[in-house]
């Protein structure tokens, strides 16, 4: 059985992954209105992703005995000036994500939850990869910034982004 406090913590969770979902399917479609068609897949794919952790963690609080509490997402920001502004916040968001799943982390220990922890193990390694794709994209768009046709090619080359659930990956 969960604590009340993990139990809380967890719900919390849930809900920034699911704002993390909305918040890339809104880059998507600011993509999608630029005919930027290969970052928008990069997104859709980003947005899937976010939606299969906040199921993870929404079947892990009802697997240990837990209610699961849904909340109000809000609404994301729309306009960006840039693709690089955009993947820089995607940057900065997921380094603010690292940072609650830290937290969880520590919650876990301070609560003597060795379950918890223990699942949280495979959010710390996502949001490494996380992190490093998003900065891989930054450094990408800023090398192609004064270079004419780059912006096309990293379109194409975001555009094989493909989605692979998590249970595929053998975990
Ligand atoms: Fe679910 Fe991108 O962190």
């Amino acid at each position: 059985m969960i604590s009340k406090k993990m139990e809380e913590a967890l719900n919390e969770q849930v809900n920034a992954e699911l704002f993390s979902a909305y918040f890339y399917l809104s880059m998507e479609s600011w993509f999608k209105s630029k005919n930027l068609n290969g970052f928008a897949n990069w997104m859709r794919v980003q947005t899937q992703e976010e939606m299969t952790h906040a199921m993870k963690i929404y079947d892990f609080i009802d697997e240990r005995g837990g209610r699961i509490t849904l909340k109000a997402i809000e609404g994301p920001q729309t306009e960006w000036d840039s693709p690089l502004a955009v993947f820089e916040a995607v940057y900065e968001h997921e380094q603010k994500v690292t940072g609650l799943i830290n937290d969880l982390v520590d919650l876990s220990i301070k609560e003597k939850d060795h379950a918890t922890n223990s699942f949280l193990q495979w959010f710390v390694s996502e949001q490494v990869e996380e992190e490093a794709s998003a900065d891989a994209a930054v450094q990408q768009l800023k090398m192609v910034e004064s270079a004419p046709g780059g912006m096309f090619m990293l379109d194409r080359e975001l555009g094989q982004r493909v989605f692979t659930p998590p249970a595929a990956e053998g975990e």
